[in-house]
């Protein structure tokens, strides 16, 4: 795929100053995922009329704060006067939601849609923008992923996005339930969103 080209400022500078950036920022083997993502995502907007660029920004970003510390990430919900319920939750949640303020802060990315999509890639949310769903799904089928469901998945969501957050909220929310994981409001909020309007 031909390397895109940043010209809408959405990131204060070029694209290989971002991957320099989050590949400071998290581990060799994160930053793979990373780079499929974007892959996966820039696909997914191609075909779901989403803006390239803000596609791209997005999903290099969606796991920038994804090696931080507990401690960072709770001093953070204090500084940046978070929800303190956040406090009650974990990585999985707090780099997305967390993570935001973070990138907001030292990538300089102001732009709100790109935030929302990183606040909502790990459990979406009530209600999802086509790039909100986007992320959320590039960041499931990206090509590095491997579990047994993942070739449905990849194939749902080359032919309906909706149907393929459906998927996959169905799929991460059965995984929770039979680990005995807690489930965050907001996974449920897009849970009960899906079965009625399906
Ligand atoms: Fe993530
Ligand atoms: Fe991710």
């Amino acid at each position: 795929m031909k390397e895109i080209e940043y010209q809408q400022h959405y990131f204060p500078g070029s694209r290989q100053e971002l991957l320099q950036a989050v590949k400071k920022s998290v581990k060799a083997k994160r930053y793979q995922h990373i780079l499929g993502v974007e892959q996966a995502a820039l696909a997914l907007a191609a075909a779901n009329q989403v803006d390239l660029e803000q596609a791209s920004v997005a999903a290099l970003v969606h796991d920038y704060t994804k090696n931080r510390s507990d401690d960072e990430f709770k001093q953070a919900i204090k500084q940046y006067k978070l929800d303190p319920d956040l406090l009650n939750w974990g990585n999985f949640i707090w780099h997305g939601v967390v993570g935001a303020e973070i990138i907001k802060t030292e990538l300089k990315i102001t732009d709100t849609a790109i935030l929302n999509a990183v606040r909502r890639h790990t459990v979406g949310a009530k209600t999802m923008t086509t790039l909100d769903k986007v992320i959320y799904v590039a960041d499931f089928i990206e090509p590095g992923r491997d579990f047994p469901d993942v070739a449905m998945a990849r194939a749902i969501a080359k032919s309906d996005l909706d149907q393929a957050v459906a998927f996959e909220t169905k799929h991460t929310l059965n995984y929770l339930l039979n680990a005995s994981q807690t489930i965050y409001p907001g996974a449920m909020d897009l849970y009960n969103q899906l079965v009625v309007k399906n």
